[in-house]
């Protein structure tokens, strides 16, 4: 299984490209399910589970091509409805194929996606917004089984909140299903994120009609039919602000292409009270650490607020800042596997309920450590890049679902980092 052996301590600089978004480009992949014809999606990443993707939507009868950093997708015939436990299982979010294939095929058989190591991770919410517009739902020996009524999917005011705020996957599942039906949907408290954001712009590229993009209030009119596009996914914002750490944590200066850093106003604000200052360019942005790391109390939270596909890498970072800093998960309480690893490179870092306390260390030490998901092995690689010695951090498969050629990027800013089959 392979391994990713960092020597360490290193100090970053260079240009990071930042690939397109793997969050965005997932749903509108499935987007694609509502325009029988060829799509092209622009700026796809290379990564394990936009592959897991490409072959649940050839299971339904799509054919999916790559073709350098475009994905041609073909909905002509899509012949079978059923999202198999055997593909859904490698991927939580092939839940997003729902809703498009609900609205293209008038029935829906979609595996109920499982929980993972971030939290149980429920689809409720989807389901709920998928019957408000009209929908049957039963479930079926760990199948979802959708049918669309004798009328068709009817519009309507839909409330998408839940425990923790909005839904990220449930607000593309419901307005990709929205699109397609009769009369008006407006969804409140829908989710923010640049990468539904993205996902709407696309749609009405397709011929959607939906306004509000950006905003909790989601207004869908829906269309009769939606035609095939070509898109450009946005820069990925996770893969970006990974980099953003990367550069604070290791003292050095990177300067990163094709991301925005208007999508990151609560990363840049966190950075720049820890020491790290973000300057905009054209197409990107140059960051650099400008004294000690400084202590931080963290929160994660919906968009706009701090993400939670950051706060690993914060938590990397913080373990190195003198003083104590406090990062409280809203998002997913449990997801706090890092912590332990953390600690075996030296760090000191204590769980408290949906808290993790950080008392800063001097410094971290190598040690053998363990990737649990795609966003801790991030931080454990970041930590390697810190820490003393020759950190290895096992299953990186994990980080392979998430980050195009993540050593290769940082061992062309100064990163050493070799992958190995342990
Ligand atoms: N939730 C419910 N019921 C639902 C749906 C969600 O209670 O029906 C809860 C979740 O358990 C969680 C919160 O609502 O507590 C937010 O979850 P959300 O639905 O927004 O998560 P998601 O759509 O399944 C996406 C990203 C995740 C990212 C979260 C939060 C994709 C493919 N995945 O997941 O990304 O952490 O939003 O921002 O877009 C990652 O890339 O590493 C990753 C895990």
């Amino acid at each position: 299984m392979d391994a990713l052996e960092i020597e360490g301590p290193v100090r970053l600089d260079g240009t990071v490209h930042i690939s397109g978004s793997k969050n965005a480009a997932l749903p509108i992949m499935a987007a694609t399910l509502l325009a029988p014809g060829e799509s092209v999606i622009e700026q796809v990443p290379r990564l394990a589970d936009i592959a897991v993707l490409g072959q649940l939507l050839q299971s339904l009868g799509a054919r999916v091509e790559r073709d350098g950093a475009d994905i041609h997708i073909d909905t002509t015939k899509i012949d079978h409805p059923v999202g198999e436990y055997d593909i859904v299982r490698k991927m939580r979010a092939s839940i997003c194929i729902l809703g498009p294939l609900l609205a293209r095929c008038g029935r829906a058989k979609v595996s109920m996606p499982g929980g993972c190591a971030i939290g149980d991770r429920p689809v409720d919410i989807h389901l709920r917004g998928l019957r408000a517009l009209g929908a049957q739902i039963h479930l079926e020996n760990g199948y979802i089984v959708a049918t669309v009524p004798p009328g068709g999917l009817r519009g309507g005011p839909i409330f998408l909140g839940g425990p923790f705020g909005s839904t990220v996957l449930g607000t593309a599942n419901v307005m990709m299903a929205a699109t397609l039906a009769q009369g008006r949907t407006i969804i409140e408290s829908a989710a923010c994120e640049p990468e539904i954001a993205d996902l709407a712009n696309c749609l009405n590229a397709m011929g959607a009609r939906v306004h509000g993009i950006g905003s909790p209030r989601l207004i869908v009119d829906g269309v009769t039919r939606l035609t095939p596009v070509r898109h450009r996914i946005i820069g990925d914002r996770i893969e970006a602000g990974t980099f953003l750490v990367a550069a604070g944590l290791t003292g050095g200066r990177l300067t990163l292409t094709n991301c925005q850093p208007d999508n990151m106003v609560a990363v840049v604000d966190r950075l720049a009270h820890i020491g790290v200052a973000v300057e905009a360019r054209d197409d990107g942005c140059v960051v650099r650490r400008t004294g000690e790391l400084r202590p931080a109390d963290v929160t994660t939270q919906p968009y706009p607020g701090f993400p939670t596909d950051l706060q690993a890498q914060f938590m990397a970072m913080l373990a190195l800042a003198e003083g104590n800093s406090v990062i409280t998960e809203k998002i997913f309480p449990d997801r706090f596997m890092h912590v332990a690893e953390l600690n075996r490179m030296a760090a000191n870092i204590r769980k408290e309920g949906p808290c993790a306390i950080v008392a800063g260390v001097r410094e971290l030490i190598a040690a053998p450590v363990m990737a649990s998901d795609l966003r801790a092995s991030a931080a454990l690689v970041l930590a390697g890049l810190a820490a003393w010695g020759k950190t290895v951090v096992h299953r990186v498969y994990h980080i392979d679902r998430g980050y195009e050629r993540i050593e290769e990027k940082l061992n062309a800013a100064g990163a050493r980092i070799v992958r190995k089959d342990l």
